[in-house]
């Protein structure tokens, strides 16, 4: 749904065949609630489209099988990430890597580095290293660079976040100042409680875009990297809702000569990125490439994208335990969840047009989970909360609680307090490892570089992208099966279903 102009409100779905449709509404309730309706009733016909195959294919589960260097282009050569935002979180993901680098550090929480994948029967005993079975990027050949609003390089950049040890900071200092950031695209409408001196000077939004592919070319060049990734790990910015200028490719050009205030900095990296054929990661739960603009020139351009907001600790626990709720059939009345931190973050979130595009990223959440519209005995009442405030003497050690009130047999209270101490950019570190080596995979890759989204990486994100006809799934164990059989389904194998009678024939 996005507004057209005042009081004019379009509806925008997609059907069951791939047919995109707009309708012209009055109200935003209107437009949204016939978005809606007409968006599941395209699901029920895909699922059951899905179903009438699966029925006629049954015992025909594998995939065709394709081979490394055929379908999967072979990783060779260095992969450059480019980082706009070098703060907390993009700092630690450097270090981090150059620590692993140096055998200074493991990369605890990363799926490609140290998940295995089980293939065939259980009975089997294959269950390689998901590195060693797919041709990811090794990490010796990452090579970096960065946009921020401060000129600070990495090392600064990491010791003013106060995550990683300073001993440990010390032992990467060379490698760390070396990175220092290329001025940024910045508007401080929409972040409201920063501004710094490092940033870009154009005559329009276009003249803007046009110097951050320049920055790409010239990284691309003197880096020497074969392939490139950008990976947005800058600030929340605030929230605003697809407009017309964000529809297509011709209206988003046009809208970024003309200067449009509804296009964000964010927006203006990611189509940089894509018009140089780059694939765009979206840690922020800022619009940025969840946009159809961004789908058409992903497509065009064979650029995956995906996003958005990274799931690292409160949204991580929830997509873990709602789904437990909801096996077995335990009702939920109430989820109050808020956070203290005192990092940068905090403080941008500490602004309400910030903290609103994360609220909503945070909320959507329980509904998709639970589906109150299956469920109304259960689900129906329930009351959501969401609050950050910021703290700053805690720095980036957010602390999160949740109470959650359920209830089980005949409606019987029950109570569960969560209360997680984590380090925020220590949790998502590992996530934009995955990311970037999973969305170069999906670059070399002829199944998955034409698709746009890479809902199989749904896995990483609070609020993942999906095609506007099929609502996301946050259920981290099916995000998790998803992705694996998404590397089955690459490499020819099986698809493990968890069936398992073959086992007692
Ligand atoms: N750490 C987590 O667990 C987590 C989880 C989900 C999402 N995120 C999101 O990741 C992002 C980064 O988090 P962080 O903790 O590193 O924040 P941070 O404040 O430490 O770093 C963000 C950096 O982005 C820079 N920046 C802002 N606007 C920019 C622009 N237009 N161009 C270039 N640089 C810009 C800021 O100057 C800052 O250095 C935030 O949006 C945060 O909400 C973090």
């Amino acid at each position: 749904m996005y507004q057209k102009k005042p009081g004019v409100f379009m509806a925008d779905w997609w059907d069951a065949d791939g047919r995109r449709h707009r309708k012209q509404f009055a109200t935003s309730a209107a437009a949204r609630e016939h978005e809606h309706r007409e968006t599941a009733l395209a699901h029920a016909e895909r699922a059951s489209r899905e179903m009438k195959l699966a029925a006629r294919t049954s015992g025909t589960k594998r995939s065709p099988k394709t081979e490394d260097g055929g379908t999967i282009d072979p990783a060779k050569g260095k992969l450059g990430v480019m980082i706009p935002g070098m703060g907390a979180v993009a700092t630690t993901f450097v270090a981090g890597v150059e620590a692993i680098r140096k055998g200074l550090a493991k990369p605890i929480g990363s799926l490609t580095q140290m998940g295995t994948i089980r293939l065939g029967k259980r009975t089997d005993a294959r269950s390689p290293k998901v590195k060693e079975f797919i041709p990811l990027a090794g990490l010796d050949d990452l090579v970096f660079t960065g946009w921020d609003i401060f000129e600070d390089n990495m090392y600064e950049a990491a010791s003013n976040a106060g995550v990683l040890d300073y001993r440990l900071l010390e032992q990467l200092k060379p490698f760390l100042s070396s990175i220092t950031p290329r001025a940024a695209v910045f508007d401080h409408n929409y972040v409201k409680k920063i501004d710094g001196p490092n940033v870009k000077k154009g005559k329009n939004k276009m003249d803007l875009a046009q110097q951050v592919r320049d920055d790409i070319r010239e990284f691309k060049k003197t880096s020497g990297a074969s392939r490139l990734i950008t990976m947005w790990c800058g600030s929340t910015e605030s929230y605003i809702e697809p407009t017309e200028a964000h529809q297509s490719v011709k209206s988003f050009e046009k809208a970024l000569r003309e200067n449009d205030e509804f296009i964000a900095p964010s927006m203006i990296y990611a189509y940089a990125s894509l018009m140089e054929g780059v694939p765009f990661a979206n840690g922020a739960p800022n619009l940025t490439v969840d946009l159809p603009v961004m789908l058409e020139l992903s497509r065009k351009n064979e650029a995956p994208i995906c996003g958005k907001d990274f799931k690292t600790g409160q949204t991580l626990m929830k997509t873990v335990l709602a789904p437990a709720f909801k096996a077995r059939l335990l009702g939920l009345s109430g989820w109050y969840s808020t956070n203290i931190l005192g990092n940068r973050d905090g403080e941008v979130l500490d602004d309400p047009g910030s903290f609103k595009t994360k609220e909503e990223s945070k909320l959507g959440v329980l509904e998709h989970i639970l589906q109150p519209g299956l469920y109304p005995e259960l689900y129906g009442n329930m009351f959501h909360k969401v609050r950050i405030n910021y703290y700053p003497p805690r720095g980036d050690n957010k602390e999160g609680w949740d109470n959650i009130d359920i209830f089980g047999w005949l409606g019987y209270p029950m109570q569960i307090k969560v209360d997680f101490l984590c380090r925020d950019s220590i949790l998502a570190a590992p996530i934009v490892l995955d990311l970037v080596l999973f969305l170069d995979l999906a670059h070399r890759c002829s199944t998955l570089r034409g698709l746009g989204i890479q809902e199989w990486l749904s896995f990483y994100f609070k609020s993942p992208m999906t095609v506007p006809a099929l609502y996301p799934e946050h259920d981290l164990f099916i995000q998790l099966m998803k992705l694996k059989n998404t590397l089955r389904h690459l490499k020819g194998e099986e698809l493990i279903t968890h069936l398992g009678l073959e086992y007692y024939d």
